[in-house]
């Protein structure tokens, strides 16, 4: 296997992070990766938000367990309510992609922007988790202050997010794959 494909297969979603900070050439070489990723008519209408100040991070972290605890889904609850319980695996760097909310393909834009940071991160041997539920931090920012402090430009939505940092502990194993997803004419 070449160095590509082995970092494609050994990319996992990481839930466990060092607190040993992101460098700043780390940082620019994993959004340059998402800043080359591909959009529908090079659209590019997307916007990375890098979070790693410790206090801006520290609330953004309170923020998701306070909505998480009232978000109504039991397994959120019950994950928030665990002891010693910190949002986005308490990692040292959060990026959050927004894309405006008039590009009809801003989901799939922003999914290959967050893979290509994510494989970037693998290939510098940091850890990257792609997450969704991240759109729980907007639950209670009506009037859009919060995405206005982090710098999520006027009329683009949240999409995603990725926790980022190094890997504290084993690399987890591969879920099983499905069979008989493909055909080939
Ligand atoms: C669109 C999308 C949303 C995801 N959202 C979350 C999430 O909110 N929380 C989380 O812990 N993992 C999330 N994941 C990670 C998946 O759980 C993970 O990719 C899957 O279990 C396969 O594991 P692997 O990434 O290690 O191969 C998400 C992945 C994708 C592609």
């Amino acid at each position: 296997m070449n160095e590509t494909l082995n970092v494609i297969h050994n990319r996992r979603s990481i839930r466990s992070y060092t607190p040993e900070p992101i460098t700043d050439d780390e940082l620019h070489e994993i959004i340059q990766a998402g800043i080359y990723a591909p959009s529908a008519r090079n659209s590019q209408d997307w916007h990375f938000s890098v979070v790693r100040d410790a206090a801006v991070l520290g609330k953004l972290k309170e923020i998701m367990k306070e909505n998480m605890l009232n978000s109504g889904v039991e397994f959120l609850t019950k994950r928030a309510s665990e002891p010693g319980f910190v949002a986005f695996f308490d990692a040292p760097m959060l990026i959050l992609l927004s894309a405006d909310e008039k590009e009809r393909f801003a989901a799939i834009d922003c999914g290959a922007a967050a893979e290509n940071i994510a494989l970037a991160a693998e290939s510098l041997h940091i850890g990257t988790c792609l997450m969704t539920s991240s759109e729980l931090l907007f639950a209670r920012d009506a009037d859009g202050k919060l995405k206005k402090s982090l710098g999520i430009p006027d009329g683009y939505r949240h999409v995603c997010a990725l926790t980022v940092g190094h890997k504290d502990g084993e690399q987890p194993a591969p879920a099983p794959r499905k069979e008989n997803l493909v055909n080939t004419i």
